[in-house]
């Protein structure tokens, strides 16, 4: 086994006894590395703990092909894995993909106790919880909200055959996305910026309207943040094409999708290889698609500014009245601006 495989060792991995608790957070970090590289497949990590609770194994999946997070977790875990609690981002899978089934391998390892975060939905993997139990093995179900944002792409492939959208968008105190001419251009302040950045590099198209390429003429890269990837950069328009100065075609990848429904647009970008599609449009195309139910998360940059003359209403004008009861959701300062990342309900 390479050492791709083995990311820096969670904190005291051999020695101190961790909780479950703790072991989960170790999991979903070392599966948060994983959450470009393992697409289409969920970037899992896992934890493997002793009795008395010292941890003997960890390990994440790193890309399709290559073993899963537990038999990466359970192999360093060695003759240690007998007796032991594995932990894990997703409940492990019961199919033959490309590798054998998870639950195989635990079975045959001699494990005593699986503590898993994210139910899977995948109808071909499902049912590793339940096989586990008939063979006698104590399982917990745990949800953990990070857990299952990393699984969420994972999630939507599984149940809508389609790519996970986030739509991202900044907006006023009021609700506004297009501020008036006397406000400037940017309504989030630069720190937010970054952080469109950081997301950028880290999903595999970033679409936007022809109305916002026209009006900002934006460059949509993901240029002040250290990248894991370059997206591919996706224009929709129905009849027009993209002038030949604009900036996005500074990008090394840059299509034109022509078709009109959203669903129809993210299946063209599901042929060009997206499996997480970043929406960065202006008020028009944003709404068709929350109109048509295929947004999966907002991330929301509301700015300190007020713009009472501002246009282009936002589809969720009060995030806070939002977010309030959704266990999922979660919102932080950014600088000057708050950002509110809720996932959506979508049912397409
Ligand atoms: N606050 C923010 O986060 C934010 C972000 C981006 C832009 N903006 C602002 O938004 C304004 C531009 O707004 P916008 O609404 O025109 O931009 P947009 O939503 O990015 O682009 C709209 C264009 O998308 C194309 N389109 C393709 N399929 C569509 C569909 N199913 N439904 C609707 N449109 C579809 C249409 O062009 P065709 O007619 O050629 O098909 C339409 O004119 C600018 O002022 C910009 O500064 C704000």
């Amino acid at each position: 086994m390479t050492n791709q495989h083995q990311p820096a060792a969670p904190p005291h991995c051999g020695a101190a006894v961790v909780s479950e608790a703790r072991a989960l957070e170790w999991a979903v970090r070392l599966g948060a590395k994983s959450w470009v590289s393992a697409r289409p497949n969920p970037p899992v990590g896992c934890v493997v703990l002793t009795r008395s609770g010292k941890c003997v194994g960890y390990g994440r999946h790193t890309s399709p092909g290559e073993p899963h997070a537990e038999v990466v977790a359970l192999q360093m875990a060695g003759s240690q894995s007998k007796d032991s609690t594995v932990v894990v981002t997703l409940e492990p899978c019961n199919h033959h993909g490309r590798t054998p089934p998870c639950t195989e391998r635990i079975l045959k390892s001699g494990v005593r106790r699986v503590v898993y975060a994210t139910k899977d939905p995948n109808p071909a993997a499902e049912g590793g919880s339940d096989f586990l139990k008939h063979h006698g093995i104590d399982v917990e179900h745990v949800p953990h909200r990070l857990a299952d944002r990393l699984n969420a792409p994972h999630v939507t492939w599984s149940m809508k055959s389609r790519p996970h959208v986030i739509a991202k968008w900044a907006q006023s105190p009021e609700g506004n996305m297009c501020p008036p001419p006397t406000h400037g251009q940017w309504i989030s302040s630069v720190r937010s910026r970054m952080e469109v950045h950081r997301i950028r590099g880290r999903v595999d198209a970033v679409l936007t309207g022809m109305g916002s390429v026209i009006a900002d003429d934006c460059l949509l890269s993901p240029r002040n943040h250290k990248r894991r990837q370059t997206p591919l950069i996706a224009v929709a328009s129905r009849s027009r094409s993209l002038p030949p100065t604009a900036r996005v075609l500074e990008n090394p990848s840059v299509e034109l999708i022509t078709e009109g429904n959203p669903l129809d647009q993210l299946k063209a970008l599901q042929r060009l290889g997206a499996h997480v599609v970043l929406l960065e449009a202006g008020p028009r195309l944003l709404h068709a698609y929350w109109k048509a139910n295929l947004i999966d998360e907002a991330w929301i940059f509301v700015g300190p500014k007020p713009m009472p003359d501002g246009t282009g209403r936002s589809p969720v004008p009060s995030p806070e009245k939002r977010l309030r009861g959704h266990p999922k959701g979660f919102t932080m300062d950014l600088g000057p601006d708050r950002l509110y990342q809720i996932p959506i309900e979508s049912k397409g």
